[in-house]
């Protein structure tokens, strides 16, 4: 038998133990806290004044979370016990795959279709109603503009409506605290975030505290698995079929590049391997790709990902090694962290180095409401929230004092 994790709640409606309602009265907490005060640590960049909560904060808060950012459209709602009592994920891939990728003007319009009817559906399964609930939080950004005010505006109606406080959570953040949530990581921890916008090494040191060792400066690595694959013939989204289709290929068959591998620091580069698949395609017989061919590009491409991602780790390992108090985790997070080669490659980099590996459950690593809806729990519990003046932010650097990246098309 397997064992069921403790954030899977059953989808049927969810009895609420008597103890929890009784206890659903509203205290107030004394820690409301962003940076400790005069630590010299920088502050987060919520996004969020620090207005305190003085009726908000219950022993098991209940938060609504809403995802547009991209090409899903999510709701879900968690509470503090870290169960995920609903998690409902609507995926627009049909109505992006004739275009090869996301159409940004379709995903606003279908997030704006769907999200009542997910929020109404996530609801029903969790057996809460308005009443129950003690936060909205919504992807604020960054993420395609559109979607983003869709989700935005739709928690700032609840909230509004509901007298809740709103919370706007950065995209990356919400990623980067959903270890938090399935396996209870304390900070600091250090965190491989890689999607299909972003690749990034990050110290987290705390909700909205986060240091940036190093980034992409060019392609995002989900972005690589993409044009990967279209190159491949394999279709959108790329990275889940290139790694269907790399299994049972030979790693080694071709020699592509590890970008960057080696080098001091811990920067990202990703279109050199991509230049190099099309001219491995174009060596290859004309017309559509011999599934072995392609079992084996598809399997070198990983491989060469891998050992890419386990150099800047390693690097990024020495660099906080040292660190008091020590970093005991890493962490990978993003749309990316699904892939079963990244994750046993990374496993390996963090033994080496007496540290634990820790990674979502795969469908918690894509783009879903419970991560957003954990990230605003987290920020609730601090005693942060959005005013409804907060605007959409199409970029959201989780390191704000961090360097521009130099490439171009880099996105954070
Ligand atoms: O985090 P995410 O769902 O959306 C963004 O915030 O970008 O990440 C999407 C990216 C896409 O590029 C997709 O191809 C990639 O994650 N991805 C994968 C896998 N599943 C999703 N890449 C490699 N292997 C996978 N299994
Ligand atoms: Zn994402």
């Amino acid at each position: 038998m397997t064992e069921v994790p403790h954030w899977a709640v059953p989808s049927s409606r969810r009895a609420r133990p008597v103890f929890d309602i009784l206890f659903l009265v509203r205290s107030r907490s004394s820690d409301y806290i962003s940076a400790p005060e005069g630590s010299g640590a920088r502050g987060p960049d919520t996004g969020m004044p620090e207005t305190g909560m003085p009726e908000t904060e219950s022993l098991s808060m209940i938060v609504l979370g809403l995802e547009t950012s991209c090409d899903e459209t999510a709701a879900a709602l968690v509470d503090e016990q870290r169960r995920i009592l609903a998690n409902v994920v609507l995926s627009q891939l049909a109505d992006h795959r004739p275009y090869g990728g996301v159409v940004p003007e379709i995903a606003a319009r279908a997030h704006l279709a769907h999200l009542d009817r997910l929020i109404r559906e996530a609801m029903d399964q969790a057996g809460v109603g308005f009443d129950d609930i003690d936060g909205v939080a919504a992807t604020g950004g960054p993420g395609l503009i559109g979607g983003v005010i869709v989700g935005v505006m739709t928690a700032k109606a609840i909230a509004m409506a509901r007298h809740l406080p709103f919370v706007a959570v950065n995209h990356l953040e919400a990623h980067a605290l959903t270890v938090r949530l399935t396996d209870d990581i304390a900070f600091p921890f250090l965190l491989l975030l890689a999607s299909g916008g972003h690749c990034q090494l990050l110290m987290v040191d705390g909700v909205g505290q986060y240091r940036r060792l190093g980034t992409t400066i060019d392609d995002a690595v989900g972005e690589a698995f993409d044009k990967a694959a279209k190159l491949m013939g394999l279709g959108y989204p790329g990275g889940p079929l290139l790694e269907r289709a790399a299994a049972g290929g030979d790693p080694t068959r071709f020699d592509l590049p590890r970008p960057m591998k080696g080098r001091p620091g811990c920067d990202f580069s990703f279109s050199g391997l991509k230049t190099a698949v099309r001219h491995r395609v174009a060596d290859l017989p004309e017309g559509a790709l011999h599934p072995r061919d392609r079992a084996d590009l598809a399997a070198s491409f990983q491989a060469a990902v891998a050992d890419t991602l386990a150099d800047r780790c390693h690097r990024a390992i020495l660099a906080v090694q040292a660190e008091s108090p020590p970093v005991r985790n890493l962490v990978i997070a993003g749309g990316v962290a699904a892939n079963h080669t990244l994750r046993d490659r990374l496993t390996r980099v963090a033994v080496e180095h007496g540290m634990e590996f820790v990674a979502p459950p795969p469908a918690l690593c894509t783009d879903n409401g419970a991560m957003v809806a954990w990230a605003g729990l987290e920020h609730l519990r601090l005693g942060h929230q959005a005013g409804f003046d907060f605007a959409p932010r199409p970029r959201w650097p989780l390191d704000p004092a961090a360097a521009p990246a130099r490439g171009a098309g880099v996105k954070a």
